[in-house]
């Protein structure tokens, strides 16, 4: 555990759950403490149970409770809730989904989904991947799978095991180039039934690797899968990172938390141990005060990453993975699974 979140924490103590009357840490009605570098502590508050005053009213203890903390500018409170049952239509078996989203294509999403949900197997997760960029699959390349799924007498899908991930997509299916002439509304029903006639339980996340954009697609993606967080991915340009905030404002404003940001292609090495920023310097106040979310990271461009992935056989060792090993431990506390 971390001193920061144990100061936090710390704050937090004495804070009465209305739907429990006990401690609001001992319940796991707050989660995902964190405190970044520029001062915003940040926490993740379940409402489900609690009339709007009882989670208005907690909020602003909660807030004031950060506030007090030594070395906090600002707190930031993120509403969740579990929103279990048919309305919510959550696929069964599956405790959360977490959304991989980006605001243009060619960034680095789906490299970032495939090897983030091996990040979080290697903690002993059990993981799934979703492609559901049906346009641009590619999870079946990086995972380097040969086979396709099958389909059992109910029409469930049988995701493909690979690397110890089980995996469907658009790359997976027996006809995938039928997809690319489909449009709106009958790529969105595509892709959320994939989702839901998976047979994927057990599973602690399913891992979707999102389109890129913000069209009809992801906001019934969003809809339909209740993901319990979205990491977006961006490289530094200021032209991704103006698309990756029109992309966080439309989950913003589905009421998909935000857990963070992911940097990538950040660095480089260049000649004479040159550090190179091929696409900009990180700017992690000003990315953070742009997308409303912490960074979570900034990932290097890695040749041995490009060669794992057209090669389909990922790595679990040097930056880029060592550095989604801690993305992956970050949000699997959040979402109360480390
Ligand atoms: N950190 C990285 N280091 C090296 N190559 C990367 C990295 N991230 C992505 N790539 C490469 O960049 C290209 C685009 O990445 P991809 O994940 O397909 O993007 P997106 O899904 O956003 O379109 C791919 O060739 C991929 O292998
Ligand atoms: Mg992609």
């Amino acid at each position: 555990m971390d001193s920061a979140r144990d100061t936090l924490a710390q704050a937090l103590r004495g804070i009465i759950d209305p739907g429990t009357g006990k401690d609001i840490l001992s319940t796991g009605r707050v989660s995902g403490l964190t405190l970044s570098d520029n001062g915003t502590a940040s926490a993740i508050l379940l409402v489900d149970g609690l009339k709007r005053e009882e989670a208005e009213g907690l909020e602003r203890e909660i807030r004031a409770g950060l506030l007090k903390v030594p070395g906090v500018r600002h707190a930031r409170i993120i509403q969740t809730s579990e929103r279990q049952g048919p309305a919510g239509g959550a696929i069964q078996g599956v405790r959360h989904v977490v959304a991989i989203a980006s605001g243009k294509g060619g960034v680095g999403k789906s490299t970032v989904a495939a090897n983030l949900a091996l990040a979080l197997f290697r903690r002993g997760l059990s993981i799934g991947l979703l492609d559901a960029d049906i346009h641009g699959p590619s999870a079946h390349i990086i995972l380097g799978i040969g086979t396709r799924a099958q389909a059992t007498a109910e029409k469930k899908l049988i995701p493909v095991k690979a690397h110890g991930l089980k995996v469907l997509g658009m790359g997976l299916m027996s006809d995938p180039d039928r997809a690319v002439a489909w449009r709106g509304p009958m790529i969105s029903g595509a892709m959320v039934q994939m989702a839901e006639s998976g047979l994927w339980a057990p599973l602690d996340i399913l891992v979707v690797d999102m389109p890129p954009g913000t069209g009809d697609i992801q906001i019934s993606l969003a809809q339909k899968l209740a993901p319990s967080g979205v990491v977006m991915v961006t490289t530094p340009q200021q032209l991704a990172v103006a698309d990756a905030r029109r992309a966080a404002a439309l989950f913003r404003q589905l009421q998909v938390p935000l857990l963070g940001t992911v940097a990538n292609m950040a660095s480089m090495p260049g000649p004479g141990g040159l550090v190179l920023h091929p696409f900009g310097k990180v700017d992690r106040e000003g990315l953070e005060a742009e997308l409303g979310a912490p960074l979570l990271a900034e990932l290097p461009l890695d040749p041995d990453v490009t060669r794992a992935s057209d090669a389909g056989t990922p790595l679990a060792t040097g930056p880029v993975a060592q550095t989604l090993d801690d993305v992956a431990s970050r949000i699997a506390r959040s979402l109360g699974l480390g």
